[in-house]
């Protein structure tokens, strides 16, 4: 299998593209030109395509024959930065290609998922300092969210809780609906996040689905089970 990682010189793609190397994938790393030497550890074992992940010669050069694309949506800058970079995936991946997206807990799909008070007020604040600063457009990554709903593509969107470093403790578990008591740990280690996605490469009945995922060893999960909710 051939699979495309963009944004693969950050934390979650490093992780990525080591799970996908443990199972004899052929990998193809998007990441700005300045963060090659991120990538260093994998020199000779990965084709690296630099640039900005939603430039859309780069991502179709990138694409170009490629199974599954792993594709961490980060709102970076004002300039449309996720919306272009899914966008892009998605008109450029082969046909039937599996497409798995990253993002958080706070893109709702169906807006059946039930906030704590505190968590929205989290995010608006973290929405609206960051936009002033012109940092960060959370509005941008609903809207790359939107349109990967909307596809007919075999998209998968993978929704993080709040992640910390450490080693794997197994693939998360997950739920269709952030309030879900498994989810109530909102924590889930970050080499685990990358092997959910992954894993969704090959694991059908995730396919246009937007699951919200929570360490398996965390008490929630040990607590509620393995049972995704409806
Ligand atoms: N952090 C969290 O607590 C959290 C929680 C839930 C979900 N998530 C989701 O997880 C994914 C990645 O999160 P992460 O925290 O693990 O980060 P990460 O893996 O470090 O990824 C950040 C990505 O953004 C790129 N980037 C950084 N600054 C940039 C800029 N100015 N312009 C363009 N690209 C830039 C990085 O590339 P470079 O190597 O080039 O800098 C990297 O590919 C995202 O989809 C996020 O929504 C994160």
């Amino acid at each position: 299998m051939r699979v495309c990682i963009v944004g693969a010189s950050g934390k979650l793609g490093r992780y990525m593209i080591q799970h996908c190397l443990d199972r004899g994938y052929e990998v193809v790393g998007v990441c700005r030109e300045k963060s090659v030497p991120k990538l260093d550890a994998f020199k000779n074992r990965i084709r690296i395509e630099p640039g900005y992940t939603n430039d859309r010669g780069v991502i179709k050069r990138a694409v170009d024959g490629c199974d599954g694309v792993l594709t961490v949506l980060a709102p970076w800058g004002v300039n449309d930065y996720s919306s272009g970079t899914a966008q892009a995936v998605m008109d450029f991946a082969k046909p039937g290609a599996r497409l798995v997206f990253s993002c958080g807990w706070h893109i709702t799909r169906d807006g059946k998922d039930v906030y704590s008070r505190k968590f929205l007020l989290f995010v608006k604040l973290i929405a609206w300092v960051t936009r002033a600063l012109r940092l960060v457009d959370l509005d941008d990554q609903v809207e790359a969210c939107r349109r990967i709903f909307a596809s007919n593509t075999r998209w998968t969107v993978v929704r993080g809780s709040d992640l910390e470093e450490g080693e794997s403790q197994g693939l998360p578990l997950w739920s269709r609906h952030v309030g879900d008591p498994v989810l109530e740990s909102n924590l889930t280690r970050r080499i685990d996040f990358a092997l959910f996605m992954v894993h969704a490469l090959t694991d059908d009945t995730l396919v246009q689905e937007a699951p919200a995922i929570v360490g398996c060893q965390s008490p929630s999960a040990l607590e509620h089970g393995a049972r995704p909710a409806v």
